[in-house]
Parts: C-alpha cells; structure tokens; sequence
C-alpha cells in the first residue's frame, strides 16, 4: 500500500463523518504492519464532550479486532460536503493513543491535503516527543 493509497482510504473514512456540530469531517486510514487498514471517522455528539475523533475510532476498530501492530496512519480533514482539505494534525489526545501501541520513531503519520504535494509526512515523535508509553509503565 502506498502512501498516496492509505491517504485514499482516509479521504473514504471522511465520507462516515457524523459532524453536525463542528461540520469539519475527518477521515484517517490504520496501516496494519500486515497490511490490513482499518477506517476511522470522527463522531460527534450533542454533550460535544463524548466527541470521537476519527484517528481514535481507526484505533479503537483495529484494537478491538485484535490487531496491534501498526506501521501508519494518514489523517484528512476538512469542511463537511467539500472536496478541500485542511492539513489536519492529530489532536495530543489521538497523539497519546496511537503512542500506546507504537514505536514513535518509526510510527508514520501521513497528513493529506487537497494538492498531493502538499501532503506532509513526519514520524509519531515529531509530534509528541519525549512521550509517556507503556515502557514508563514497568515499575508496576
Ligand atoms: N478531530 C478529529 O477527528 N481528529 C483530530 O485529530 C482533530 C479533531 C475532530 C473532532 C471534532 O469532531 C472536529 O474534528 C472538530 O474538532
């Protein structure tokens, strides 16, 4: 899968937005390191607070499926009913989740836009650097 392809499926997952509140829908794509892709969208809610944001409901799908391992997920965004897109960098609490389960060196996340050269490609730790993960955890 390329990442012109996974930023594809995310544009997809856009589709399911359910955003009457904020009207900015949110599509991302799960790159399993078995090349499974699991789809997220964000889902909103009236009391706002139990809001899903779509790079979570990807996590959330792929984990409860048992899958862990992943290798990249490409996150698109933009007005709902639209064709354009905002680059569209994951929120700290996604940042958080996708840590959980992931090497942040070599975790990529692939930012689509509306013009392909702009898409923006970095690692996990270029957007959350000396994170907490599981491996602060060991004391336990
Ligand atoms: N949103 C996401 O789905 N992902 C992000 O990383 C940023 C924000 C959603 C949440 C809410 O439905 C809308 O975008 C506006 O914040």
């Amino acid at each position: 899968m390329t990442d012109d392809e996974l930023v594809n499926e995310a544009m997809l997952a856009r589709k399911m937005a359910y955003v009457p509140y904020s009207h900015h829908a949110v599509g991302a794509a799960l790159l399993t390191k078995s090349g499974k892709v699991y789809r997220g969208c964000n889902i909103e809610n009236a009391a706002f607070t139990p809001t899903n944001c779509a790079e979570r409901t990807a996590v959330f799908k792929a984990v409860s499926e048992g899958e862990k391992d992943f290798e990249a997920i490409a996150i698109v965004g933009g007005p709902v009913n639209s064709e354009k897109l905002h680059i569209c960098p994951p929120c700290g609490v996604c940042r958080q989740v996708l840590r959980e389960f992931t090497n942040p060196k070599t975790f990529r996340v692939i930012l689509g836009a509306t013009d392909p050269a702009e898409t923006k490609k970095m690692v996990l730790e270029d957007v959350l650097p000396y994170s907490f993960g599981p491996e602060n955890m060991d004391f336990v």
